[in-house]
């Protein structure tokens, strides 16, 4: 009897896109990665594919170019990533602030924002000089400014969960149970 042939596309493990969204420092890249990993999504980072769509580091497109072409860009590289099979995407802080951008994810996606308090994102954007923003004055009122003025918007996420200064495993826990209890798992 012939053999079965084994499944050359794994089936999506997600039933929508899952786009987390938050502040730098939060967390979005290195725990959506592992997030992905164990669900076994495809994972993709906006910032990693603005990058190689332009060319460039973040930080030479913020300088050559400005932040409004920066925007400009980030909005297409995110309507590209999720014009196709689910994906869970790390966006860049500034991303869900754009409204074009907030009003695709709000339709195509569940969003997670993930919330971490100023002492939490002081100590992990310290570890790394590649963030535009944060280089032209103090990075702690800089982000407490981003605090204020995001938080708000951020809050309008379809999940919220807190990543706070413990092991990364604990906040992947908390955002696989929440896209469990949504039924966002395929
Ligand atoms: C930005 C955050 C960065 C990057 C750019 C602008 C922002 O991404 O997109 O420097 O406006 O908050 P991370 O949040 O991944 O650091």
């Amino acid at each position: 009897m012939a053999k079965e042939k084994p499944l050359a596309v794994r089936p999506p493990a997600l039933r929508r896109h899952v786009v987390l969204v938050g502040l730098m420092g939060a967390g979005k890249s290195a725990i959506g990665r592992r997030v992905a990993a164990r669900i076994g999504a495809r994972f993709r980072d906006a910032d990693t594919e603005i990058e190689k769509a332009a060319g460039m580091r973040i930080s030479d497109i913020f300088s050559v170019h400005g932040e409004v072409e920066f925007r400009i860009g980030e909005r297409r590289v995110i309507t590209r990533l999720l014009d196709g099979d689910p994906i869970l995407l790390a966006t860049g802080g500034g991303a869900y602030m754009d409204d074009n951008t907030r009003f695709l994810l709000k339709q195509i996606a569940t969003t997670v924002w993930m919330r971490a308090e100023l002492d939490v994102l002081v100590k992990r954007t310290s570890k790394r000089g590649n963030r535009p923003l944060l280089k032209n004055g103090n990075p702690r009122e800089i982000l407490a400014t981003l605090i204020d003025k995001r938080y708000p918007i951020y809050a309008e996420a379809d999940i919220v969960v807190d990543s706070r200064d413990e092991p990364h495993e604990v906040t992947v826990n908390d955002i696989i149970d929440a896209l469990k209890a949504r039924g966002d798992l395929a």
